[in-house]
């Protein structure tokens, strides 16, 4: 079952926050390129801002990105803390890879200037956009049976990460999805979430 078989319903259906991940793929690397780039070509954006930037790092790439995560942690997180924070870094790692989440902040400048009625809403837009994007990308690879969770340690390693990618400082990291194939059971073992009535959470008129 791929991106191609599972319907939008089941994929929305499945995608779980999932932690316990391995360092192992379910889709090729080429797949996964064509998956992000669908994502950034259709996903849509505040007034099609395309401010939306993701940086996709996999194998030794992703390690790195966690070893600058852990390294920085390290330095702020009390002595009596770290084993926690330690075995949270240690999952992450673990993974296959980790999608990053960028909004470029030059695009929606652009637009508050050209649109200035609305100059104060567009930052807040930006981050609609930018979970747009992170929703898409979550589901897809659910959809090709990855596991993935996402976290927020932005802006820790936002200036190392630029320097080691040569990514533009400018761009504002929001958030980072870590995905792999889930480790056996992974899925099976998760708690079935509480829910709030669903009667309460959307309403309908007219119908
Ligand atoms: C906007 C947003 C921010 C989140 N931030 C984090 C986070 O920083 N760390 C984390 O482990 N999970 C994070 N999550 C995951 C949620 O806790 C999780 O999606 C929620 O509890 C529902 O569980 P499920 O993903 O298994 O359906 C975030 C989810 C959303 C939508």
């Amino acid at each position: 079952m791929g991106y191609e078989s599972v319907s939008f319903k089941d994929a929305i259906a499945n995608r779980r926050s999932i932690y316990s991940l391995t360092k192992k793929s379910t889709i090729s690397d080429g797949k996964l390129k064509e998956i992000v780039e669908q994502a950034v070509k259709d996903v849509p954006s505040a007034f099609n801002s395309q401010s939306a930037r993701v940086v996709v790092l996999v194998k030794e790439e992703h390690d790195k990105f966690w070893d600058i995560v852990t390294a920085i942690l390290k330095a702020h997180v009390p002595e009596s803390k770290w084993e926690h924070t330690r075995q949270r870094m240690e999952g992450f790692s673990g993974a296959y890879g980790t999608i990053l989440f960028y909004e470029d902040p030059e695009p929606i400048k652009t637009l508050q200037s050209k649109f200035p009625n609305y100059a104060d809403k567009f930052p807040q837009w930006s981050e609609h956009t930018s979970a747009m994007h992170q929703f898409t990308l979550w589901t897809a690879l659910e959809a090709e049976g990855l596991g993935a969770n996402l976290q927020h340690y932005n802006p820790l390693p936002d200036q190392k990460a630029a320097d080691t990618w040569n990514i533009p400082l400018e761009w504002s990291l929001k958030a980072q999805l870590v995905f792999g194939e889930p480790a056996e059971g992974a899925r099976e073992k998760l708690a079935d979430k509480a829910s709030e009535p669903v009667e309460k959470r959307a309403l309908f008129f007219g119908l």
